[in-house]
């Protein structure tokens, strides 16, 4: 299955996509994973975002997601603070983000992602808001040549940063995926943030500067 002449505009059209891109990082061997996290981390480590961020959100990956993980150790040598997105209880299915140390205690949420427990999370001094996040690394499905981004559907990530559509802080968002998420041009709709950068094993994708 092919994209590349695929002008996608229904639901439909997403469905499949995402259905094709899942499938493609889901066969990737733990080799495979393992080179592209390694590759990815030395991309990002090169990154002015990540290098001048102090406070930094990853995700810890699950389905084939591309592994940010290996970038930990330089991040805490560094003295940068580590945040992991967590889903905000009782709220419009958006996210906020909670501290994450070696001994942060983790549970499963009803996606099967491991979290900081919502105890820990229940404590204002262990969460940020993200727009005091300085980067934000953000986990898709797909991207393509003008860095517009495709997630997993459930619209957390555009609900949880619709405020960066008014002037304020905001923090720097860098999608991260594997090489093979890539397609030429994705659907875009009116909800969806958009990047600054996607950083993959492969390269780095930015959006095409308009006006
Ligand atoms: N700011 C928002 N407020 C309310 N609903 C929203 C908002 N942004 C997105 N949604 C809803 O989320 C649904 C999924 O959006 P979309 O297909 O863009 O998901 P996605 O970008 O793949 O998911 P995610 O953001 O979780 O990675 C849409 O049907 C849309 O109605
Ligand atoms: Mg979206």
């Amino acid at each position: 299955m092919t994209f590349r002449e695929m002008t996608p505009t229904s639901p439909s059209d997403k469905t499949a996509i995402r259905r094709e891109l899942k499938r493609r990082r889901r066969i990737l061997s733990a080799e495979q994973q393992k080179q592209a996290a390694l590759a990815l981390c030395q991309r990002l480590r090169k990154l002015p975002e990540i290098c001048r961020a102090r406070r930094i959100s990853l995700y810890l990956p699950v389905n084939g997601e591309i592994d940010p993980t290996p970038l930990i150790p330089w991040l805490r040598q560094r003295r940068v603070a580590i945040y992991l997105p967590v889903l905000r209880p009782f709220s419009d299915n958006s996210l906020w983000f909670v501290a994450y140390g070696d001994t942060t205690p983790m549970v499963k949420n009803r996606f099967g992602i491991a979290e900081p427990c919502p105890r820990f999370a229940a404590q204002r001094r262990n969460r940020l808001p993200a727009w005091a996040l300085d980067t934000l690394m953000v986990p898709l499905v797909g991207f393509d040549q003008h860095a517009n981004r495709m997630g997993m559907g459930g619209g957390f990530y555009d609900r949880s940063l619709a405020f960066m559509r008014r002037p304020g802080p905001a923090p720097t968002l860098i999608g991260v995926a594997h090489a093979c998420q890539q397609v030429d041009t994705l659907p875009i709709e009116p909800w969806d943030i958009p990047l600054n950068a996607v950083v993959s094993d492969t390269g780095v994708v930015r959006p095409t500067k308009t006006g």
